[in-house]
């Protein structure tokens, strides 16, 4: 049996302590041990993106990282982008334009978008294809969401007036 390794991680704000194994995949720390079941799991071997997540502001693939690598770090899940009340705007769009269809997928998607988005502003349908070309959804939406990132660019925009109005 492996030694159990200290960890100390920030994730969605809160930080957690926890003793892992140090073969512990940071997904299942994730899902598992902090109960954050947003964060999907489907190839667990870096193909698919749905285990997406954002490690120190960067999209990284949870499922090849582990856990103890995590330590020191600052993680944000799926779960810290809204509420059903107060959606992130990303969210919104998706949901206004059925870029979401089993849904399976759609946090890996999000989380690779979150950060994009800062850095374009007012992508090009291009750009999005790019930003996406790592996630894959087995329906196959991934027009409808090219549409909901271009909404969700307005809408960012939009907020950001406001602020500074
Ligand atoms: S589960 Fe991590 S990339 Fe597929
Ligand atoms: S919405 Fe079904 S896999 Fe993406």
């Amino acid at each position: 049996m492996n030694k159990l390794q200290p960890i100390k991680v920030t994730v969605n704000g809160t930080v957690y302590e926890r003793s892992v194994e140090p073969r512990l995949l940071l997904s299942d720390f994730i899902r598992h041990d902090l109960g954050l079941s947003g964060t999907h799991v489907g190839c667990e071997h870096g193909l698919c993106g749905a285990c997406t997540i954002l490690f120190d502001g960067e999209s990284v693939r949870s499922c090849l990282i582990f856990a103890v690598q995590a330590n020191g770090h600052e993680i944000l899940t799926v779960e810290s982008l809204g509420t059903p009340e107060n959606m992130h705007p990303l969210q919104q769009a998706f949901t206004e334009k059925h870029a979401l269809q089993c849904g399976f997928c759609t946090p890996g998607f999000l989380m690779s978008l979150v950060p994009f988005l800062e850095q374009h502003p007012d992508p090009t349908d291009e750009e999005i294809r790019e930003a996406i070309d790592g996630n894959l959804c087995r329906c196959t939406g991934y027009q409808n969401m090219i549409g909901a990132v271009s909404l969700a660019a307005k809408k960012m925009a939009a907020r950001q007036e406001e602020l500074e109005r």
